[in-house]
């Protein structure tokens, strides 16, 4: 059998699919009982009165050449936290099977495999040495029972990137054993290639990436799945068929335009530029004790004094996130880079007593 599948529920394999109303976008529509009219103030180009057409081809074929792979290995979901849940529904048996993820990390890995049931298995990233990911731990801690391995790169919350070669050594040795889940959710803001060419030499490995971040999409909700043809196709089966909204798809088209893409390069750049002046400048704070090097859109810092530094953001009409309630990140914050104008309130609120 297809190492993949050999990993998946059995129950999903064999699951029929809800078969949903077909698309023939030329014939009258008398078959979804949708209402003929569109609702008032309506400005969607297809109309919100019909379903949306299901991983509709243009946005599937604008995503995969946007991402360099053919558009059977693409999933379109409702931002990659749905593509997290998803492979957590088809992989993770509840009571039996585990994930590994290496943290501090993104929180949505756990929560999806604590609703399906599973355990959930940390190996901590290296703080001593940057938050690096170390592939000895991680192999030394996986077993058969761990289907899923995220490694998520450029990592939130710590904002680095995992070094290549230990993402490799992993992917290399757990390849048939697990999928392994390279999160790429903050990959434009690093300047790094993507892994996903690796699909070519690792039957198991699953790449996730979203515009909600470096394409400013967030409200949109749209990420995606890629892995290999027979996965995606399980994942057809199981993300609800009309998981992507029409304002989405149309929004999504409007912002991968290769003039939108030019626009949106320009503007990565400029917020990585940015985003070193806002730890130059933060690193300056007393305040502030360390501000970790960033691959991503948001800055790590650790503080002298978290609670004061929480104050003073606020009073000055700035949010910033928290992390506290991790045990590894005691006296952080986030940080998430934002236009000059905003940045510049949050440095002179923290220099105000
Ligand atoms: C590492 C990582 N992965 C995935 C997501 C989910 O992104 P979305 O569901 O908006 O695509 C986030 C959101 O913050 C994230 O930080």
């Amino acid at each position: 059998m297809n190492p993949l599948l050999s990993l998946a529920r059995a129950e999903i394999l064999s699951l029929t699919p809800y078969s949903h109303a077909a698309w023939r976008p030329s014939l009258t529509r008398l078959h979804a009982n949708e209402a003929p009219w569109r609702p008032a103030d309506d400005r969607s180009d297809a109309g919100l009165n019909r379903y949306p057409e299901p991983q509709p081809a243009a946005l599937l074929e604008r995503l995969a050449a946007i991402y360099a792979v053919t558009p059977d290995r693409l999933l379109a979901c409702r931002g990659s936290d749905e593509a997290i849940d998803v492979l957590s529904r088809i992989f993770l048996r509840a009571g039996r099977d585990a994930i590994l993820q290496c943290t501090p990390t993104f929180g949505m890995y756990q929560v999806a495999a604590r609703i399906q049931g599973a355990e959930v298995l940390e190996v901590p990233l290296d703080r001593e040495r940057g938050w690096r990911l170390d592939p000895e731990r991680v192999l030394a801690a996986w077993h058969p029972g761990i289907k899923l391995v995220y490694l998520c790169s450029p990592n939130n919350p710590t904002a680095n990137r995992l070094d290549t070669a230990a993402v490799e050594s992993v992917c290399a040795v757990l390849d048939g054993q697990a999928v392994v889940v390279i999160d790429e959710a903050y990959i434009e803001w690093c300047g790094s290639p993507s892994l996903v060419s690796w699909l070519d030499r690792f039957a198991t490995l699953a790449i996730l990436r979203t515009l909600s971040k470096a394409h400013a999409l967030a409200g949109a909700r749209l990420g995606a799945l890629i892995a290999a043809p027979s996965l995606i196709e399980v994942a057809r089966r199981v993300v609800p068929p009309y998981c992507l909204a029409q304002p989405t798809i149309e929004a999504a088209l409007a912002a991968l335009t290769p003039a939108a893409l030019e626009v949106s390069r320009g503007r990565i750049q400029a917020l990585i530029a940015e985003r070193e002046r806002l730890a130059a400048e933060l690193a300056r704070s007393p305040l502030v004790e360390r501000v970790w090097p960033s691959d991503g859109n948001f800055l790590l810092i650790d503080c002298t004094d978290p609670d004061e530094f929480m104050r003073r953001s606020l009073e000055g009409g700035t949010i910033v996130r928290d992390l506290r309630a991790n045990a590894a990140l005691s006296r952080s914050l986030r940080i998430t880079v934002g236009e000059p104008a905003a940045n510049e309130r949050l440095l002179e609120s923290l220099e105000r007593r």
